[in-house]
């Protein structure tokens, strides 16, 4: 359905409806290479291409990025003892209160998607769906095929009634493994290492479901998730 600039705008996190008219009307958007200076002007919002006071923006009704989270930054609004991803995300995003799905400890590094589509962080997170998640997982002592098998073939975890499985887990070194695990436990990687009597010194996410991390994001950029990406997502939940 077509909707007003400054309607699409105030949806895209450039502010209040009236401030969003103000910058129409002052000149400073343009829509897909044009400028538009009539606030009430009508688009289709998605896939329209604004450059709002310089800044270039895809429109879409829902927001879906990847980040490559750094290492030193805690997935929580209100972070305590780091600084928070959400500040790495530019204004609009945080105004739209896109939020992380799941979170990733401080000190893990890579794949963290954010968005403000409550059912995708459902679906993407409910432990019913089961999507897998792929870890690198560096580790203090040198890995051997029994904590490989251990892994594998499930582990006792404080407060969980059942052992944990790892979905699939293979020695990548001497001292690192890559582990799928379907769920998302409280620092169930770490746990689950820890359990077989190993210590994870660096932890990376570098997949979930068939979405790989984009090896052309360095640590600390976020880009749009394409509908390939979001395809490769639901392909790869079982
Ligand atoms: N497991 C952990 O232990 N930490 C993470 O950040 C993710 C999975």
């Amino acid at each position: 359905m077509a909707t007003t600039l400054d309607r699409i705008l105030q949806s895209q996190g450039f502010g209040t409806r009236r401030y969003c008219g103000d910058l129409v009307a002052a000149g400073l958007v343009e829509v897909n290479g044009e400028l538009c200076e009539d606030p009430g002007a009508r688009f289709e919002v998605d896939g329209l291409r604004l450059m709002v006071d310089g800044e270039e923006w895809l429109a879409c009704t829902k927001a879906y990025v990847m980040l490559n989270k750094p290492t030193g930054y805690e997935c929580s609004q209100r972070p305590r003892h780091h600084p928070s991803v959400y500040n790495l995300l530019p204004v609009p995003l945080r105004q739209r209160e896109v939020q992380a799905v799941g979170r990733l400890d401080h000190d893990t590094t890579g794949l963290l998607l954010l968005t403000d589509d409550g059912q995708f962080i459902h679906a993407q997170t409910s432990p019913k769906k089961q999507v897998p998640k792929i870890y690198e997982v560096t580790t203090f002592d040198p890995v051997t095929p029994e904590q490989v098998e251990a892994l594998r073939t499930g582990v006792k975890l404080d407060d969980e009634p059942a052992p944990i499985a790892a979905d699939a887990c293979e020695a990548t070194g001497e001292r690192s493994l890559r582990l799928t695990l379907l769920q998302g436990k409280y620092h169930q990687v770490k746990r689950m290492v820890a359990a077989v009597g190993n210590h994870v010194t660096a932890l990376h996410r570098s997949a979930i479901g068939g979405l790989v991390l984009d090896p052309a994001l360095g640590p600390g950029e976020w880009r749009w998730l394409t509908p390939e990406d979001l395809a490769a997502l639901r392909d790869g939940a079982r």
